[in-house]
């Protein structure tokens, strides 16, 4: 082989990468098999965790700007959706871990006392960069969630609480969303009225039903109110505020409202990427609960209710964990406030117009 063609164990570093690793197991007495399995897993995991944060970071570039270049959407929907896709890989993953029995793990589990996965560091940057809140975080035996880091490690995300995360870009992003307000035509008060209409129609139709006592009319109608009172949460600037300090709902308002514009408005020609990328932000969010949900179960098939090796209450900690950590819930509650397509507000034909794309000669 010549010198100055590439090797592909050279390229890819293979020496480094097959030499990583060493079975602590066998530090101590004859090496533990499973423990192998252990270790590639847990590397695997922290490969595609540094791809991720490639992606999203490429994503965070184009939407850092302040405009985003038409061009670029596809780009950052490619990437997103790179992104969904390495997480069903990550979620099957835990599968293969799983041929490893409790009693396997056994073997070798008392020699990674303190380390834990509590400790990767490129899993607190892939939350810091998504938007994950430090308000939302689990304290661990009274620690927070840097505690266990290595200096260096916790200075590289805690510096990202800081930074621009994707959640804020999109937020921007939202905001900026054309068409809301168009000439005389308001969105928000014409979804208003129609949300309003659809109620009250529902209304009519309960108090005037023969079929109905007055006591089961009585209940409906409450129902309404209670739906009234949740639209009210949108609809009222105030309430809306109070509803993000309470933690309930975290877009701004205007950006709220973008977002159920393209999600109701969504077979628009001008709407359809910017749909597909809150279908993919909801993916990602959704992807990294059923992952840590799946976890959870592994860790408690793996270890019953003992403690963590990092000294959390294992199992447990991870299930109230997986409740917690999410960046885009504001998106999944977008379907609470959606309208059947027949009551959308119509839009106006300036509007229409505008979102077409068109080839003429
Ligand atoms: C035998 C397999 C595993 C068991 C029993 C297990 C168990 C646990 C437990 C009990 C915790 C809570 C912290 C602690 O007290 O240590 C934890 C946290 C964590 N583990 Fe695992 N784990 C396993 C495999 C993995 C793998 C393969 C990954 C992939 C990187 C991983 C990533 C994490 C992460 C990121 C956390 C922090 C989660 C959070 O704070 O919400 N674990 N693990």
């Amino acid at each position: 082989m010549s010198e100055q063609h590439l090797y592909y164990g050279d390229y890819l570093q293979l020496d480094k990468l097959l030499g990583a690793q060493t079975l602590e197991s066998a530090k101590h007495g004859p090496p533990v098999h499973d423990e192998m399995l252990f270790i590639i897993v847990h590397q695997a995991y922290e490969l595609w965790f540094k791809q991720i944060i490639w992606e999203i970071d490429s994503v965070i570039e184009l939407f850092g700007q302040d405009v985003v270049d038409e061009q670029n959407m596809g780009t950052a929907i490619a990437r997103l959706r790179r992104i969904s896709r390495i997480q069903t890989l990550l979620i099957s993953q835990i599968s293969v871990l799983e041929t490893m029995t409790p009693l396997d793990f056994l073997d070798f589990r008392d020699y990674l006392f303190p380390a834990s996965g509590f400790q990767s560091a490129q899993f607190r940057v892939v939350e810091n960069k998504l938007g994950l809140l430090p308000g939302d975080r689990l304290f661990l035996a009274g620690a927070e969630y840097t505690s266990r880091f290595s200096d260096e490690d916790k200075i590289r995300v805690k510096a990202l609480e800081d930074e621009p995360s994707l959640f804020d870009l999109m937020e921007r992003w939202l905001e900026r969303t054309p068409f809301l307000d168009y000439e005389d035509f308001h969105f928000w008060e014409a979804y208003r009225h129609a949300v309003q209409s659809r109620i009250e129609a529902d209304r009519t139709v309960v108090q005037t039903n023969p079929n109905l006592s007055d006591a089961e009319k009585q209940a409906q109608l409450k129902d309404f109110d209670l739906v009234l009172n949740q639209y009210e949460a949108i609809f009222d600037p105030d309430k809306h505020t109070l509803e993000r300090d309470a933690g309930r709902l975290r877009l701004s308002h205007r950006a709220f409202q973008a977002a159920l514009f393209i999600t109701l408005y969504r077979d628009q020609p001008a709407l359809q990427e910017p749909f597909r990328l809150l279908e993919l932000l909801m993916d990602i969010d959704e992807s990294f609960t059923t992952w840590r949900h799946r976890h959870a179960q592994m860790a408690l098939r793996m270890i019953g209710r003992r403690i963590g090796t990092g000294g959390s209450a294992g199992a447990k900690y991870l299930e109230k964990s997986a409740d917690r950590s999410r960046v885009f819930s504001d998106l999944f509650s977008l379907s609470t406030f959606l309208v059947p397509r027949a009551d959308r507000p119509i839009l106006p034909a300036g509007i229409l117009d505008a979102m077409r794309f068109r080839y003429e000669e």
